[in-house]
């Protein structure tokens, strides 16, 4: 059994990675927490309630906490995401309340009572996750495990010429995160999952087609690229059905930006990356993050040659699979989507 932590701003690529976590058998979501990003946090929190849901994982205590960025205003990000942050679909009310406690206490409570179990997962700005290394600087051990998506090491931003956005929402975040690993063992460094290779995660249409298929959704899901934009998806199989109109917002995004026909799926690695389901390879590097120029803000720089005489304090993801994660999705959460139908 995996226990989770996860911090999300979902977001469609975040969706995903909760319907492949929920879809393992060995999943417990110990919390789920929201931090503004794609959408503002209370959106965060609804449509993680709500797919929580429609996955069959009713009950998960969802959390607010931070409201904006440290240091700087919240830029979202409707054009990437679409207005509620799910693309096109439009998720059921969920029948949950989200906690009234705050997300920051969450973590720390639980990190406290089950010292050495818990795995963290954080596929948002890192905002949350900061206050709670203020408040609790010892969780770095009392975690099991940290994954973070983004960052981009030397490799093209997706927001800025060298910013990637969860950096780039809250860099003084990101910058404090990356200080409190200084000088932690090797094993208890967080694994950052950076652009570099989960822009390798390409999703196309044919993987929607397969997981449908996996479902064993009647009529065959065709997400393409001729067919108007915005069309939505007739499935009888409600959750592929959402996927599926979520999914086609993010292939639309990405030809607007002439990556073509596809989605990136970031946090679904990650995910991945958490539970141990996904190969990949990481290499040690210190990190660290700009916050000050206009010019650079929100870049993450990599010592990978110890050239700062600064320990490292991070495993940088260097290499992954995406043939096997996504015949690994598309049979993960196909089957799910069969099960809660
Ligand atoms: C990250 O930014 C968000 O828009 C995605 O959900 C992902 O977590 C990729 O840069
Ligand atoms: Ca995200």
């Amino acid at each position: 059994m995996t226990a989770y932590l996860l911090d999300v701003d979902t977001g469609i690529d975040d969706a995903l990675a909760l319907a492949y976590l929920a879809a393992l058998p060995d999943t417990e979501f110990v919390s789920v927490t929201a931090t503004p990003g794609n959408v503002d946090a209370d959106q965060v929190a609804r449509n993680t309630l709500a797919l929580l849901e429609l996955c069959g994982r009713p009950g998960v205590e969802v959390a607010i906490g931070a409201r904006r960025p440290l240091s700087i205003p919240l830029l979202t990000t409707p054009e990437t995401h679409g207005p509620q942050g799910i693309g096109h679909a439009v998720l059921p009310e969920p029948s949950g309340q989200v906690s009234e406690r705050d997300a920051v206490d969450l973590w720390i409570e639980h990190a406290r009572s089950r010292p050495g179990e818990l795995t963290a997962l954080i596929t948002a700005p890192l905002t949350n996750f900061a206050l709670a290394l203020r408040k609790e600087p010892a969780l770095p051990d009392l975690l099991a495990n940290v994954v973070i998506m983004g960052g981009c090491f030397y490799y093209q931003g997706n927001t800025t010429p060298t910013a990637e956005w969860n950096t780039h929402v809250d860099p003084h975040a990101a910058k404090e995160v990356y200080a409190a690993y200084r000088g932690r063992p090797f094993d208890k460094l967080p694994i950052v999952c950076s652009l570099d290779t989960t822009e390798r995660m390409e999703m196309h249409p044919e993987h929607v087609r397969q997981l449908a298929e996996a479902a064993g959704a009647v009529v065959p899901e065709l997400v393409l690229p001729n067919q108007p934009e915005g069309q939505r998806s007739t499935s009888d199989n409600v959750l592929v059905r959402h996927l599926s109109d979520a999914l086609r917002f993010y292939f639309e995004f990405h030809r607007l930006y002439d990556q073509g026909y596809l989605a990136h799926v970031h946090d679904f690695f990650a995910a991945g990356v958490a539970a141990g389901t996904l190969e990949y390879s990481a290499r040690p590097a210190t990190v660290d993050v700009e916050t000050a120029s206009p010019l650079l803000v929100g870049t993450t720089v990599a010592d990978f040659r110890g050239l700062w005489g600064v320990p490292p304090n991070a495993r940088v993801v260097s290499g992954n699979n995406p043939a096997q994660a996504f015949s690994e999705l598309v049979s993960a959460v196909g089957d799910l989507a069969a099960r809660v139908g």
